[in-house]
């Protein structure tokens, strides 16, 4: 069967009271359009055409999907959405079903999706219904005595009784794609909003005696909409329980399922503990019997087994070796390269830098366009000067070198194997292999010498 899909994405988003168009909104650091754009994809339409209007350069350019991407149709001004699906149908073939969802439902789920398009299967109307404890906002589906479904009203049209009604159509549902066409272009604006309601269309399809069919989700939490902030922060909460009892239930033991944000996916071995507070996002991986303390931030990382992460450490695009120990207040930036059993302590920055095994930088210090060797002590206070006001110079640091407190290292430069550079040093020559290299003003006491007097 034929399969196209229409997804409607240019509604204001009123109740988001925000300039940024409602479907770009991020739910786990996405935007709700991409949700609903990943749900459909393994569905392999023939083409997917998206409504845009509000916003509508900033949600094209913004859904960057893959290849390849779906098509645009332009709906201005906004007139409801069987008005939405009105400037589809130039794009739309009369074969097979075509499936509509909203742009701002963003769980629903393939298999849901999927099972909908079935049920419609070029020949019925088919609706994704739930029925929900608080309907309130949602069109009431409307049934006669032996329950076959007679139409859908509206909450702002919906008498008092019908108001009553607790199932409610989740805003997704296929049609024959020829019918389709035909009827959508035939809606009116006969109603309280004066819009184009696409949920006309299953009065329409009972008058034409096509067959009207319901399915429902497995979750509920699939079809619920984002209208409002609070409703958007709802969402996020429940889809982080889920991803958090996911967690868990591969073994990961986290302080607090409600303390956790994950935007993006987390990548876990065995044995891994998560304190409160941290936010995951892009692709983390996280080796066996790693720990994480309390409010880290990890993007983009991997991290070996047996990584210690102790509490506020703000990691980004770095890989670390196997039994590293990073903080408290560790800032890895991307670059970063961290060998077996390196320690990062506190106020340290990694940027662009590749640290043999073994290396440490406890305190207070910058590490940026390096190669720092095996077992090298960074001290306290020292830093790489990497940085000409022009051009970025590396600073090469050989295995057993031991930096002291408070030096400067002028790149480009380079510091022999086993060198040790006296605390205090501004270093922009080479340091050779072995030797103690100081570079700062001798100290001298002068006998003799009297304050000033006033
Ligand atoms: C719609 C349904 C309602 C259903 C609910 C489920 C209609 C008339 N009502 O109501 O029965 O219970 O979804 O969430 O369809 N949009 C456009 N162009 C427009 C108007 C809307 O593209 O002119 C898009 C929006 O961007 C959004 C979607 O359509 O993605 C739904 O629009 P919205 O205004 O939120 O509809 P609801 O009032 O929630
Ligand atoms: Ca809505």
């Amino acid at each position: 069967m034929v399969l196209q899909i229409v997804i409607m994405a240019a509604g204001k988003g009123t109740r988001m009271k925000s300039a940024r168009p409602k479907v770009l909104h991020r739910l786990a650091g996405r935007a709700l359009l991409d949700h609903v754009l990943a749900a459909v994809a393994p569905l392999e339409a023939a083409r997917t055409v998206v409504i845009t209007g509000h916003g509508a350069d900033a949600v094209e350019r913004a859904i960057a999907g893959p290849n390849p991407g779906p098509a645009f149709a332009r709906q201005e001004p906004q007139r409801g959405t069987g008005h939405a699906v009105q400037q589809a149908v130039p794009q739309l073939g009369d074969d097979g079903t075509v499936l509509i969802l909203n742009g701002d439902t963003p769980l629903i789920a393939t298999a849901t999706a999927r099972a909908l398009a079935e049920a419609g299967a070029g020949t019925r109307l088919a609706l994704l219904t739930a029925t929900l404890d608080d309907p309130t906002g949602y069109g009431r589906i409307l049934r006669d005595g032996q329950g076959r479904i007679q139409g859908i009203v509206e909450q702002k049209d919906a008498t008092p009784e019908q108001r009553a009604i607790r199932e409610v159509y989740t805003g997704v549902m296929a049609a024959p794609a020829a019918w389709l066409k035909r009827a959508v272009m035939a809606l009116t604006d006969h109603n309280a909003q004066r819009e184009y309601y696409l949920t006309d269309l299953v009065a329409a399809a009972v008058r034409d005696g096509l067959e009207v069919v319901s399915a429902q989700p497995a979750d509920v939490v699939e079809v619920l909409g984002v209208n409002s902030p609070a409703q958007l922060a709802d969402l996020e909460r429940r889809l982080q329980r889920r991803q958090a009892e996911a967690l868990m239930d591969a073994g990961v033991r986290l302080a607090d399922p409600a303390r956790l944000d994950i935007r993006g996916e987390l990548v876990c071995a065995a044995d891994v503990e998560i304190d409160v507070g941290c936010v995951f996002e892009g692709r983390v991986v996280l080796g066996e019997g790693v720990t994480i303390g309390a409010h880290c931030v990890l993007r983009d990382c991997e991290l070996g087994a047996g990584t210690e992460v102790q509490p506020f450490c703000h990691l980004d695009g770095a890989t670390v070796g196997d039994g590293a120990r990073l903080g408290p207040y560790a800032r890895l930036r991307p670059g970063a390269d961290l060998g077996a059993e390196v320690h990062i302590g506190n106020f340290v920055e990694v940027k662009n830098a590749t640290l043999a095994a073994g290396a440490k930088a406890n305190h207070l210090a910058y590490l940026g366009d390096a190669t720092v060797g095996e077992r090298v002590n960074f001290g306290a206070g020292s830093i790489t000067a990497n940085y000409d006001g022009a051009n970025k110079h590396r600073t090469v640091i050989g295995a057993d070198v031991h930096v002291g407190s408070n030096c400067v290292l002028i790149a480009p430069v380079t510091l022999g194997d086993g060198a040790t550079i006296g605390g205090g040093s501004t270093i922009a020559k080479d340091a050779p292999a072995g030797e103690l290299t100081v570079a700062r003003a001798r100290q001298v006491s002068l006998k003799g010498w009297k304050r000033p007097k006033k």
